[in-house]
């Protein structure tokens, strides 16, 4: 239900939680509800980690965009479970290191279309696209007109598939979905997933888990074999599907198993 004077944007449902919105409140951001807040806090409740989590994914973000552009020589990115935007986005970590750098974001939630401007405050010399669509239908991604004038599908792009696979249930088969953009993009091309799993701390996740599917909402932790199906044959880099904190870490201390989310990046061959 919605709290005492909140008042939704156009589209925007304020009496069922989102994921966007809760990932928002888990942030420290604005961009959310009471309903939104009520079940952040019952799975913060479940694992008291959470906020160093979504924490350690965005630092994955940055990580990743920063090594594929400097060492895959990627300049162009498709961006899909965007979220509400949390600086610095993506395209602002790539157009730091190459300022033409191009990137497209997709989310399906209208409180993210909302913020689709911010997202879209590109470099001069780069660009930044932002299209409303789904992921379980992939061809509605990379037909749209959006993505086909801002992405050169004929060199390498690097799809960014952070924290959203576990909004997707098993009976949408997220997999083929992923290998249907897989498939669009060319050799070169690289895939960087992280997702949440019960491996770590069955007992945390599956109250946070339960926690979540009880407000009516999808959310599936996945071990890490399922999680690795969804590269199919592409090449894990190194150092392969691991805890997100222990990708490439920065700083070399830091708890590999605090985070419950595998990470990985792999290139299509
Ligand atoms: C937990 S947030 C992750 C945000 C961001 N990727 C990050 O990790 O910082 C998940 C996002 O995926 C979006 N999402 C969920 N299901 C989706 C779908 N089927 N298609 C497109 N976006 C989806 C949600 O709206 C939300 O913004």
């Amino acid at each position: 239900m919605s709290g005492p004077g909140e008042v939704a944007p156009p589209g925007v449902n304020i009496n069922v939680p989102h994921s966007a919105r809760i990932y928002d409140y888990w942030l420290g951001g604005k961009d959310n509800f009471a309903v939104d807040r009520g079940v952040g806090e019952a799975m913060l409740q479940a694992i008291p980690n959470l906020r160093y989590m979504a924490g350690e994914n965005r630092k994955f973000v940055h990580r990743v965009a920063r090594d594929l552009v400097q060492k895959e020589g990627i300049t162009q990115f498709l961006d899909i479970g965007t979220g509400i935007p949390t600086r610095p986005n993506l395209h602002e970590v790539a157009q730091t290191i190459e300022p033409t750098a191009r990137v497209v974001y997709v989310d399906n939630d209208p409180i993210v279309l909302v913020h689709a401007r911010a997202l879209m405050l590109s470099s001069p010399e780069g660009r930044s696209e932002y299209i409303s669509a789904d992921l379980r239908d992939p061809a509605s991604i990379m037909g749209d007109r959006a993505l086909q004038d801002t992405l050169d599908l004929n060199k390498p792009v690097g799809l960014t598939l952070i924290a959203i696979l576990m909004l997707l249930a098993d009976e949408d088969d997220p997999w083929t979905k992923v290998a249907a953009i897989r498939d669009a993009l060319p050799s070169g091309s690289c895939l960087a997933i992280t997702h949440p799993t019960a491996d770590f701390n069955p007992a945390e996740v599956d109250a946070a888990v339960a926690a979540a599917t009880g407000a009516g909402m999808t959310l599936v932790a996945r071990s890490q074999e399922a999680v690795g199906r969804f590269f199919g044959d592409w090449e894990l880099l190194e150092p392969g599907l691991v805890p997100v904190s222990s990708w490439r870490p920065d700083d070399p201390d830091v708890d590999p198993k605090a985070a419950y989310y595998w990470s990985g990046v792999a290139r299509k061959p």
